[in-house]
């Protein structure tokens, strides 16, 4: 047994396309993800966020389900192109919607945590050319401000961005993700630009707030080498540089690592980044979040990987991903809860006294609906415990972690893979839209009550 310290945030996480629907309502303008949708192939099932978990219209519904779960908080994220449906324009009918939700949060004691770019980028910017354009970063300062003025008087925390390794990576360089670009120098730039749009979007909140809670959200990459050898651990440092230090280094330290510009020199010179734009970037942050689901191995290689998930790696051709051992989640990732223990006290050695939280934690399983009409899930809620177990075990070795938000509290669209990847702990049935209750759910109602994991 575990009693978790008081005060500790329990939350549920979720994103815009992911449980929305309402793609055509009140202004909302396209956004990649549309389009992705509508590319045939480009959904393994075929499916789209077009209906979702129809949150638009149900989140009182939704709101009143994480009050009986006893949540504290409610990640949640906005949709930048119900808000901007165009470069200067503001829709005020998309702003008032998560008004009224964070209303709505306040009035059920729940935290509103509030993401700006959960991978939804108005289509109208990608046209003029997305993330590689050094102007979207600015577009996304704009929007920044009018969501900072409008609810800055409400929004308990503020994070920038959800996991940009995959709107940089996955968009662009593997194109598993929209806007489904396979371009490698693009990718790194677009990397560098999500950097800068994080910092200019901070500079943007601190500009019309007094004082705010800021945050960014990054998918750390647990990276192992496959063995001692030192061309193992060379492919893993190497991993680590264009996944994680990409990011840590110019928002937490001001600087790109040297090595991986050498790693990447063969595919881009890095000339995007100008004078003053590692000032930008480097802003101070009240808590680094962290998403968390499996880990990845990797081995030095023999000849050049260019296809796969080896694609979403600039620069890391020499590098082979290894699969990984154990049960495998319906999403075919691996379950080491060791090494969310691991990240948490690395991050709190490396950045002492950050506060930290972990953002997303979850796991997909192909569930059933059960005679007794609800969902029995023991591998999910074996997954649920031993990772809040993990980040117990962290907190036990010092590291200043606040909170756990459980991914997700509905199952939604699980982009490329559409609707048919469950990730909630309480079902949706997407023909009627009600909402069904997992063990999962019930289990982590008894950790949010009670701040106890037995
Ligand atoms: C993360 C995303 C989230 C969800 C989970 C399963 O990478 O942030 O939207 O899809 O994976």
């Amino acid at each position: 047994m575990r009693k978790f310290p008081d005060g500790f945030t329990w939350g549920t996480a979720t994103a815009s396309y992911q449980v929305e629907g309402a793609i055509h309502e009140d202004g909302r303008v396209p956004s990649i993800w549309d389009t992705m949708c509508a590319t045939p192939g480009k959904i393994k099932d075929g499916t789209s966020g077009a209906f979702a978990c129809d949150q638009y219209h149900r989140y009182k519904q939704d709101i009143a389900l994480m009050k009986e779960l006893g949540v504290s908080s409610y990640r949640f994220s906005t949709a930048w192109p119900r808000i901007i449906p165009s470069t200067g324009k503001v829709n005020q009918s998309g702003v008032d919607h998560y008004s009224r939700l964070v209303d709505a949060l306040l009035e059920a004691g729940i935290k509103p945590t509030l993401t700006l770019y959960h991978w939804d980028l108005p289509q109208y910017l990608e046209d003029a050319g997305g993330w590689p354009e050094r102007d979207t970063a600015y577009r996304f300062a704009e929007y920044a401000e009018v969501m900072g003025k409008a609810l800055g008087d409400r929004v308990d925390t503020w994070t920038t961005l959800n996991e940009p390794w995959c709107a940089a990576f996955l968009g662009y360089a593997d194109g598993e993700h929209a806007p489904g670009r396979q371009d490698h120098p693009a990718s790194l730039a677009a990397a560098h630009h999500l950097n800068l749009a994080h910092g200019l979007a901070l500079q943007a909140l601190g500009a019309v707030l007094e004082s705010f809670r800021s945050s960014v959200t990054l998918n750390l990459h647990a990276v192992y080498p496959a063995s001692k050898s030192g061309e193992d651990i060379a492919a893993a440092e190497r991993i680590k540089r264009v996944g994680n230090e990409i990011w840590l280094g110019p928002m937490l330290e001001g600087a790109y690592d040297p090595q991986l510009l050498a790693d990447t020199s063969h595919i881009s010179d890095w000339a995007f980044i100008q004078d003053g734009d590692l000032a930008v970037i480097r802003q101070p942050i009240s808590v680094l979040g962290l998403n968390y689901y499996s880990t990845t191995a990797v081995q030095a290689a023999d000849h050049p990987q260019y296809s796969g998930w080896a694609g979403a790696w600039p620069g890391a051709e020499m590098v082979e991903f290894l699969p990984r051992p154990g049960a495998l989640t319906a999403m075919g990732w691996d379950q080491t809860p060791s090494a969310l223990t691991e990240m948490l006290t690395e991050l709190s050695a490396r950045y002492p006294g950050l506060e930290l939280m972990v953002t997303e934690n979850g796991s997909a399983w192909d569930d059933l609906v059960s005679n007794d009409g609800l969902v029995h899930d023991p591998d999910r809620v074996a997954f649920l415990k031993a990772h809040v177990e993990a980040v117990g075990q962290a907190i036990d070795k010092g590291a200043p972690v606040s909170g756990y938000f459980a991914w997700s509290l509905l199952d939604n669209f699980e982009w490329a893979w559409g609707l048919s990847k469950r990730f909630g702990i309480i079902r949706v049935d997407y023909d009627t839209q009600e909402r069904i209750w997992k063990d999962s759910g019930r289990a982590y109602q008894r950790i949010a009550t009670t701040g106890i994991l037995d």
